[in-house]
């Protein structure tokens, strides 16, 4: 009886494991103009399948923003992300670090993800390549839909951490303007650091209660940056903790022995600054009066990207 019951209760914590649903994310953009597939593309033998959408609204090559997920890899949420940066007239693509292989989102198990997670962070050799290789197949895409010269790079926790590698080891691959990680993790590389000349501009958006991030880190980071002349941001959101931008995480309650958690200010905020610095590094603004107007790529009200990126 007591095994049965222990087979039950395995077998139930089995099923709630696979059971469990991706968060809902809203459909902030209009369906009917958001082409998405996905792409298959490799790194040596690893198969890889990236994410791709884009507002097909829009006509002409459009400046491309490449996501790169957190730990649980490819999930809804990245996919809402690229949705939304598309839906702003841009190019989203979610690259793809695990493999096909691998089930990835929110029922793999922590565990799984530590031991996915590990060999990419403890070695920039392997994590490198792997990076590089979705900002290739972004370059390989039709020169209809992706405007070459014109890229961006973000991520979230393991991928933040991801881009800061990105543009430490590949600054000048062409038409790769900066990065952007968030919540990134960790700071510092365990490879390579940035050379001087690094001609990227490298931005870190991170809570400021983020246990994950010690203040060694943090200097350690401004150190690298500025001994290799890059032009840099440190964004430090108060009262924040870890996966502040994850919709699906509960709101941090200040509870500084929780770790993780969302916070809507700081993601807002942090999401604005991306956009801000996409005008800029695109040149999609008004270089005249960067000051007072908006110029850029998109119709946030409508979903529809449009005119404005046609003309830019
Ligand atoms: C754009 O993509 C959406 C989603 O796949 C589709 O419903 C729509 O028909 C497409 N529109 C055009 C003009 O291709
Ligand atoms: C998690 O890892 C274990 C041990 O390697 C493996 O047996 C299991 O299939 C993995 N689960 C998923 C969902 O990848
Ligand atoms: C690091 O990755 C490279 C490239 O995949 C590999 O050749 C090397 O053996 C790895 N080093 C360790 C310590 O795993
Ligand atoms: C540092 O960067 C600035 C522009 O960002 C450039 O004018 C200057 O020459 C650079 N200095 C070095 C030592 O690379
Ligand atoms: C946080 O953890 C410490 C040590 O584990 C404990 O002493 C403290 O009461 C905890 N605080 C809260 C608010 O739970
Ligand atoms: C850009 O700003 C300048 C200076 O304010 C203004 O004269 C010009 O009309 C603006 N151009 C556009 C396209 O908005």
């Amino acid at each position: 009886m007591v095994r049965l019951m222990y087979l039950v209760l395995v077998m139930s914590m089995r099923l709630a494991v696979l059971a469990q649903k991706d968060y809902e994310y809203p459909t902030l953009w209009n369906p009917s103009t958001i082409a998405t597939s996905s792409v298959d593309y490799a790194d040596g033998p690893a198969k890889l399948k990236g994410y791709l959408a884009y507002s097909n609204a829009t006509i002409g090559p459009r400046p491309a923003v490449i996501v790169y997920p957190d730990w649980d890899g490819i999930s809804n949420y990245e996919r809402f992300r690229a949705n939304l940066l598309a839906s702003m007239g841009y190019v989203g693509f979610v690259a793809d670090i695990y493999s096909q292989s691998v089930q990835q989102g929110p029922s793999l198990p922590a565990a799984n993800r530590s031991a996915l997670m590990a060999p990419f962070r403890s070695n920039s050799s392997y994590f490198r390549p792997r990076l590089l290789a979705a900002l290739s197949t972004v370059r390989a895409l039709s020169s209809d839909i992706v405007q070459k010269d014109k890229i961006f790079a973000i991520g979230y926790c393991f991928g933040g951490g991801g881009v800061l590698e990105l543009a430490r080891a590949w600054p000048n691959t062409p038409g790769l303007l900066g990065v952007g990680g968030f919540h990134a993790g960790p700071l510092v590389t365990a490879g390579p650091k940035a050379q001087p000349g690094n001609p990227l501009r490298i931005n870190a958006f991170i809570g400021a209660d983020d246990p994950g991030v010690t203040p060694d880190s943090v200097t350690a980071f401004k150190d690298e940056m500025e001994a290799a002349n890059v032009t840099w941001a440190y964004y430090n959101y108060g009262r924040t903790v870890h996966g502040f931008t994850l919709l699906e995480n509960p709101v941090w309650n200040g509870d500084k022995n929780v770790s993780n958690g969302y916070n809507a200010a700081a993601d807002h905020a942090s999401w604005w600054a991306l956009r801000g610095i996409l005008l800029e590094v695109f040149q999609l603004g008004n270089t005249t009066n960067p000051y007072t107007s908006v110029g850029g790529a998109y119709d946030y009200q409508t979903g529809i990207a449009g005119s404005k990126l046609m003309s830019a």
